[in-house]
């Protein structure tokens, strides 16, 4: 039986939910709410399918294109980004429907040859920035999106219909079960924090790149009525609301004025200096503070509440002489993702020769407009009376850095 459902009058949805992964992109842990791989189907006079799927929803995919085509031949198949989680389906695609024509970029062909797709020979049709095509009723413009997510990443619109079919670019974890629109669900209560985490670790990185096609977008704004991504929920209104998420995220601008805290403890010294920290913050009247142990929040966690907050606390042991190396690979990701325009404090703990919190600074110092604040601390295995002072320095200082 097919699954899809009516996204307009002539648009389906195809795609299907994947509860079992446990792992997106074998890194990222998702929950039991696990993921969906979308995929539309425009039935006009042509017909053309707007990406595939995963292998996990293959055969349920292919189901569903029957389902809503019957006896009727498939056309197209547009392939906006070709990473597997949206192209599985080709050569199944093909082997059901031996007449249908491929339409991508020149990029994407040449990596479809790479991961050695059969029997797509002579069904390419390769289109270019601003290129259109007529399907009948409706007239599709082709619009490149490098780097988002990937190199040969274009994004596709419905022009007659206003539908921007966006591939990764707003898009989630989170299966749908049964949902498809965001005016659904509590978007701002149950998924935003599922839709950061999705951003920050896949797109996090190019962020220029996101603005660039923001830009690019912006003359599509007014005649603007849907958007449809290749995971999670269609948007079809308060678009402000999700495009304002993009831009703050793309141009790492915190969306909260808030700290995060972020411990490395072995022993539980150095956490029980970031809870009393936290603590005097929100007695100070910032009630905005989290904190993640890190060795127990996913580093994916970790990213997306950086990108969410204003203001870092890094209080990490010294292992080796070294940043102990859940707290490092941490730091590494945040460089990898481009993270900037944070301020942050420092505090090191080291029973003989503590070293982290310098080697912390320097790290910081290779990002982009990290704000360093001059307080921070040594504390030698434990906090004792003396050292509350520094870490009440510390708190004001956050504070003070927050009125600016
Ligand atoms: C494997 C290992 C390596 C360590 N290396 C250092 C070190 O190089 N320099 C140092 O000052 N302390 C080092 N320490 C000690 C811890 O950093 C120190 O005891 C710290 O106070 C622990 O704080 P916690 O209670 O928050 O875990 C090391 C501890 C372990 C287990
Ligand atoms: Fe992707
Ligand atoms: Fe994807």
């Amino acid at each position: 039986m097919n699954t899809c459902r009516l996204v307009t009058e002539d648009l389906y949805y195809i795609g299907a939910d994947d509860h079992r992964i446990d792992l997106f992109e074998n890194i990222h842990p998702l929950s039991e709410k696990g993921v969906s791989y979308n995929s539309y189907l425009l039935v006009d006079e042509k017909t053309v399918v707007i990406d595939t799927v995963d292998w996990a929803v293959v055969r349920q995919w292919i189901e569903n294109i029957r389902g809503v085509l019957g006896d009727r031949p498939l056309d197209y198949i547009i392939v906006n980004h070709m990473e597997p989680d949206h192209c599985a389906g080709l050569e199944d695609i093909v082997l059901n429907y031996p007449n249908i024509r491929i339409i991508s970029t020149e990029k994407a062909f040449l990596i479809m040859n790479q991961l050695g797709y059969r029997g797509l020979e002579g069904k390419d049709i390769i289109v270019k920035e601003g290129d259109t095509m007529n399907f009948g009723k409706h007239t599709f413009t082709f619009v490149e999106a490098p780097m988002v997510h990937w190199p040969e990443t274009m994004v596709t619109f419905d022009v007659t219909a206003g539908i921007l079919f966006s591939a990764d670019a707003f898009g989630s974890f989170n299966a749908l079960d049964g949902r498809l629109f965001a005016d659904e669900v509590d978007f701002d209560r149950d998924w935003i924090d599922e839709a950061r985490r999705y951003y920050t670790n896949i797109v996090g990185k190019y962020g220029a790149h996101v603005q660039a096609l923001i830009e690019k977008a912006k003359p599509l704004l007014p005649s603007l009525k849907m958007i449809c991504p290749l995971h999670g929920l269609v948007w079809r209104k308060d678009f402000g609301y999700i495009l304002d998420k993009y831009i703050k995220w793309s141009t790492y601008t915190p969306e909260q004025n808030g700290v995060l805290i972020a411990y490395a403890s072995m022993y539980g010294n150095t956490e029980q200096v970031a809870s009393i920290l936290a603590g005097k913050l929100v007695q100070k009247g910032m009630t905005n503070v989290v904190m993640h142990d890190v060795s127990r929040s996913d580093v994916s966690w970790l990213i997306a509440d950086t990108f969410k907050y204003s203001h870092l606390v890094l209080a990490s042991v010294t292992y080796n002489l070294q940043i102990y190396p859940k707290m490092h690979a941490y730091l590494e990701d945040m460089k990898c993702l481009n993270v900037q325009k944070r301020t942050v404090a420092v505090i090191e703990n080291g029973s003989w020769a503590p070293t982290a919190g310098g080697q912390i600074k320097e790290f910081l110092n290779g990002m982009k407009q990290m704000d360093i604040l001059n307080e921070d601390m040594t504390i030698i295995s434990a906090l004792n009376d003396a050292k509350l002072l520094d870490l009440e320095a510390i708190a004001e200082g956050i504070m003070d850095s927050m009125k600016q």
